[in-house]
């Protein structure tokens, strides 16, 4: 097992990353002591495949639980989940001191969270993180939020959890393309900041593919601690250090949005496009090296992701691309590689250039 500390004051907690932690969860929330009584918040799929071990190890340990389902998919992070949520939390929330464990991917570990950090102006609550993408990023930081009809993650806040708990088995029941999407997250992570996890990457990557354990306990602990070192640095996103974070996003986010958040394409698959076109970017803008530029677009490849969009429509990917909102004072802003560990913040990338990118490189 591998622990991580996140040095927030008073707010500091530990992740913890290991293989079958999740049967020996009951004991370490047990030393925790944040409560009495423990509401999972999962949803069914989970329940069915874990909900077993995640009640016997709760239960042998003195912490009764009540597992609460939520909706299998982003429709899960909305005002009506989450106010049912609370009034069932509330009908049976008597002389109970309560607190809130998170089972799922970052869909649940969001609202869960929300939740927590609203109920009784704040309730103690504990990550789960049962996808690759929520134990290197989603679980992390305290970002917690549900979505509006006109926007996703409008209403929320920065609440952190008590505890991470990460365990790399429940990895392998992940849907291959999930296990991609966060595989994109631990690029970036290598791009931004750590050679060495990018180079590790390069060698192993089908060991990855395969989900091997050891390779996957180094993976999700090294971009853990890169998280965990950002987070630390700017906790509530003001002094501009989480940005780095958005390495692939502004491109990614106007694909998924251009494809309507459908099916096409998931998060993670559409910051790889989004890498690949930030590398199109800093080359055309003589940032970065054509050999560093085709090692970080042959690697996103060699770990089963898309560097090219298909069937979105240009247009539909630049118009998104100007409600990003990374732009400041109505001047685009790109998180652009230099070279692998390094990457600069760059505003106002002129049009032309965003536009040959998206058209001659990936689109
Ligand atoms: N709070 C943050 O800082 C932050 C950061 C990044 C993303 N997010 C949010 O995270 C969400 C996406 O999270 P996600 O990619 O984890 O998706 P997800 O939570 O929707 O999970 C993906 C799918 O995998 C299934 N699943 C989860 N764990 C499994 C397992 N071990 N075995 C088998 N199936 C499993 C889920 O039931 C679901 O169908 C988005 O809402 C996004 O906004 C939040
Ligand atoms: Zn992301």
């Amino acid at each position: 097992m591998r622990t991580i500390k996140v040095h927030l004051k008073d707010r500091s907690y530990d992740i913890l990353i290991g293989r079958g932690l999740l049967k020996k969860s009951g004991a370490i929330i047990k030393r925790l002591d944040v409560g009495n009584y423990a509401v999972c918040i999962t949803n069914a799929s989970l329940l069915k495949l874990y909900g077993n071990v995640l009640r016997k190890t709760l239960e042998k340990s003195g912490i009764p639980v009540r597992f609460e389902m939520v909706p299998d998919s982003e429709k899960a992070k909305s005002e009506g989940v989450a106010t049912s949520l609370i009034r069932r939390i509330s009908s049976y929330d008597k002389r109970k001191n309560i607190f809130i464990i998170n089972f799922g991917g970052g869909v649940v570990g969001d609202v869960g969270g929300f939740v927590a950090s609203v109920y009784k102006r704040g309730i103690p609550y504990v990550q789960i993180p049962t996808t690759l993408l929520a134990q290197v990023d989603s679980a992390i930081g305290g970002k917690v939020a549900i979505d509006l009809p006109i926007a996703k993650n409008l209403v929320g806040s920065f609440y952190q959890p008590r505890l991470v708990i990460s365990d790399t088995g429940l990895i392998s029941s992940l849907p291959h393309r999930q296990i991609s999407s966060g595989l994109a997250e631990i690029i970036k992570y290598g791009v931004i900041k750590d050679r060495t996890l990018f180079a590790f990457l390069e060698r192993n990557h089908k060991k990855i593919l395969r989900c091997d354990n050891a390779s996957l306990e180094y993976i999700v602990s090294a971009s853990a601690r890169i998280k965990a070192k950002v987070v630390e640095q700017d906790e509530f996103d003001r002094t501009g250090k989480r940005a780095i974070l958005n390495f692939g996003h502004t491109i990614g986010h106007a694909i998924e949005a251009a494809a309507k958040y459908s099916n096409r394409y998931n998060h993670g698959e559409a910051v790889a496009i989004g890498m690949s076109g930030s590398c199109g970017i800093a080359r055309r803008l003589g940032l970065i090296s054509q050999k560093d530029a085709g090692r970080i677009i042959s690697l996103i490849a060699a770990l089963g992701l898309p560097t090219k969009a298909k069937g979105v429509r240009l247009q539909a990917v630049y118009n998104a691309h100007l409600h990003d909102k990374k732009f400041i004072h109505g001047k685009n802003r790109f998180v652009l590689p230099v070279r692998v560990e390094k990457v600069k913040i760059v505003e106002g990338v002129p049009d032309a250039v965003i536009r040959a990118v998206l058209k001659e490189e990936i689109l």
